[in-house]
This record gives C-alpha cells, sequence and structure tokens, in this order.
C-alpha cells in the first residue's frame, strides 16, 4: 500500500487527530444519547438533558442518539423496542433536534460504537467497571446473579458513543456524571498508551436541573423506572395534572427553595421556573402568602401548556414511520462518517493490520 493512503491519522500522520467532517463548521462538538425504553420520555429526561440538546444545535455541531444497544442491557421485548425506538425518535424531532442542524440517528446503525466498544473494554479494569454505582443499583433491581455482562460493560459502550465522535461536551443529567469520568478516564489512558488520538470530554450538567426529583417521592430521582412519580410527556395530560396536584410537598406552608429541608416544594419550583422561564427568586416573590395548592395550579398549566402541542408533533411524526426512518438511515450515515474515522485511527493504532 502507497504510504499515502495510509488510514488518516496513523501513524504517519504524528499526533493530529482527525475528527471527520459533517458540518463546514469549527464549533465544538456535542454528542448525547438517550435510552428507548419507556413509552415517553419524562420531564427530567427533558430539563436535565434534552432541552440542551436543542439549545446547544446553536453553538455546537451536534450528535444525538437514541441508544437502542444499552436499552437491551435489560430484557426487552423486540416489537415493542422497535416501537420505542421511533417513538423516541419522534420526540426528540418534536421537541426541537433538527436534522438539518444535527445529526440524529439509532446506536444500532452505526457499528463503530460496538467496534470501539471492544478495544475501550481492553482497557477497563474489572474493578473499575464494578464500581459502577448505575450498574450496582440495575443489578441489584435484576436479582442475584441475573444482571447481565451487557449491563456490567454498558459504562464502557456509553464511553464508546461519545469518544466515536471526538464529542468536546456531553450534555447529560447528574446521574451519568460517572459515566463520564470513566470516559474521560478511559481516553486519557488511550492516549498515554498509543499517542493523542482520543478528545477528553467535558460533562455539560446545569446545576439546577442536573436531578429533577420524583413527584411522590422528592428525595430520589424522577426516573423511567418508577412511573408513579413521573411526569411523561406523552401521558394523558389530565393524568399529569392529577399527578402535580398530588406531589409529595411537606407540613409546613411556606413556598421557599430549599433543596434539603423541603426538597418536594424545591423540586416543584425548578419545574415552574424552568417551564415559565421565570428565575426561582421571582417564584418565590410572587408566591410569598400562598398555598402549595396555587404552586400546583400554576404548574399544572405550564405543563399542560408544553405538552399539548409536543404531543400532536410527536403523533404527527409517527403517523409516518418510513420517514422517519429515512431521516434516522441519514443520520445513520452522517453519522457513520465520522464514527468510522475514529475507529481506523482508534485500531491503527492499537495494532490492527489494515484491511486492503
Ligand atoms: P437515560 O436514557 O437514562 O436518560 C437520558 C438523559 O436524561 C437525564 N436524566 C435526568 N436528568 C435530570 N433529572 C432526572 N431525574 C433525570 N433522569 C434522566 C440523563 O442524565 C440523561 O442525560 N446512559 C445514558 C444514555 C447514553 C448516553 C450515551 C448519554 C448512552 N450513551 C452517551 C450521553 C452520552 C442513559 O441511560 O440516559
Amino acid at each position: 500500500m502507497p504510504k499515502h493512503s495510509v488510514i488518516p491519522g496513523g501513524d504517519d500522520e504524528g499526533s493530529t487527530v482527525h475528527r471527520g467532517a459533517n458540518f463546514p463548521t469549527h464549533r465544538p462538538r456535542v454528542f448525547s444519547g438517550i435510552q428507548p425504553t419507556a413509552d415517553s420520555f419524562h420531564i427530567g429526561n427533558y430539563l436535565g438533558a434534552l432541552r440542551q440538546w436543542v439549545s446547544m444545535q446553536e453553538t455546537h455541531e451536534t450528535y444525538y442518539c437514541v441508544v437502542d444497544l444499552h436499552a437491551i442491557t435489560v430484557d426487552q421485548d423486540p416489537a415493542l423496542l422497535r416501537q420505542r425506538t421511533r417513538v423516541a425518535a419522534a420526540q426528540l424531532l418534536a421537541l426541537g433536534v433538527d436534522p438539518a442542524r444535527s445529526v440524529l440517528f439509532v446506536q444500532s446503525q452505526v457499528p463503530a460504537h460496538t467496534r470501539l466498544t471492544w478495544v475501550l473494554e481492553c482497557l477497563t479494569g474489572f474493578g473499575e467497571a464494578s464500581r459502577m454505582t448505575q450498574f450496582k443499583d440495575k443489578a441489584a433491581r435484576s436479582g442475584d446473579g441475573h444482571a447481565s455482562v451487557g449491563l456490567f460493560t454498558y459504562p464502557v459502550l456509553m464511553a464508546a458513543d461519545i469518544l466515536a465522535y471526538q464529542a468536546d461536551a456531553v450534555p447529560v443529567g447528574e446521574d451519568q456524571r460517572q459515566h463520564l469520568e470513566l470516559t474521560r478516564n478511559l481516553a486519557q489512558r488511550f492516549n498515554s498508551r498509543y499517542g493523542h488520538t482520543l478528545t477528553v470530554p467535558e460533562p455539560f450538567i446545569l446545576k439546577e436541573v442536573a436531578k429533577i426529583y420524583d413527584l411522590s417521592e422528592p428525595t430520589v430521582k424522577m426516573s423511567k423506572s418508577s412511573p408513579g412519580g413521573s411526569l411523561d410527556l406523552l401521558a394523558p395530560v389530565k393524568q399529569s395534572v392529577k399527578k402535580i396536584k398530588s406531589a409529595v410537598t411537606d407540613n409546613d406552608r411556606e413556598i421557599r427553595y430549599d433543596p434539603a429541608a423541603k426538597p418536594g416544594v424545591s423540586n416543584l419550583l425548578t419545574l415552574l421556573a424552568i417551564l415559565s422561564d421565570a428565575s426561582i427568586a421571582e417564584l418565590e416573590n410572587s408566591y410569598s402568602g400562598k398555598g402549595y395548592g396555587d404552586l400546583k395550579a400554576a404548574l399544572a398549566d405550564v405543563f399542560e401548556a408544553f405538552v399539548t402541542p409536543l404531543q400532536e408533533r410527536v403523533a404527527a411524526y409517527l403517523t409516518d414511520p418510513a420517514q422517519l426512518d429515512a431521516i434516522l438511515a441519514d443520520g445513520a450515515r452522517r453519522a457513520a462518517e465520522v464514527a468510522d474515522v475514529t475507529v481506523r485511527t482508534v485500531f491503527d493504532r492499537v495494532g490492527f493490520l489494515t484491511a486492503t
């Protein structure tokens, strides 16, 4: 093979990191993902992550992924997974992820993710993976000895997702911080062993929305696995209004932001502040002397105003699954153009023979 046909970023190119190209910009790059494991995203997903996904399209080169490979780390019904993957994509589009400005795709359609995972797994310590708290929690829930190896290596696949795109920033909620730390460690480890190859990403976690809490148990994170206290974007609005009105608060009457002493009220204030574009201080002022019922009624109103048109847009996308699949297929093609460059470079640096 002539010397100059070696892969970009290989030996011949010194320490240059090739990032692939999809956009004619030099904007910093973002990657993030979400699992298609529920019939709807919840407001924690939206405020903690997806809202930033949408706004970062203005400033970054953005790659957003529905992570179906991650979904099968626990049992999934195949027909339901396929349906939820489309529903996830439809929600992202309806929330404002724009395929003209972002690469929106499904993880299983881009083989680079699993190819890079193997290399990263071989750099991950068994003890290091064992320390991941989400694994410990989910493994405990699935019963002793029943957790899959896939669930154990889940964070390494997540690292591969991010590193394949040489992402600079990763907008996520607080629960993903430890996985981001592992991702950074793996990138640094690869670079120090094989020469500078992978961008070390920064978590992008907004403090005030990093952890949205369960409405019925406001000291635990809102989660897909506890539907009782989660506020789902696609749930019937009446049901959500009912949940808001019966949200757990406390026994005094003061509307004040104090997450330690008043977790329920503080969570409602956070939700109302973001959805009504007000600051917490403004809300504390305007609700001084009013009751929790007033706060809940206001939140119910803004939530309804937010989800009603959103649900219509999602339904419209879902009437044409072929069009949705075409958007995702185009996204996968554009994603692969970038991720394949990284994998080729990584395989070369590790010492694999280049296929001719
Ligand atoms: P997932 O699907 O559980 O959640 C998607 C995003 O929503 C955030 N989130 C929350 N934020 C605030 N408050 C909450 N209660 C709340 N619940 C969820 C999550 O932090 C996440 O940002 N492992 C990831 C998916 C993933 C990924 C990636 C993310 C796979 N590969 C690469 C970023 C980069 C997950 O299970 O997210």
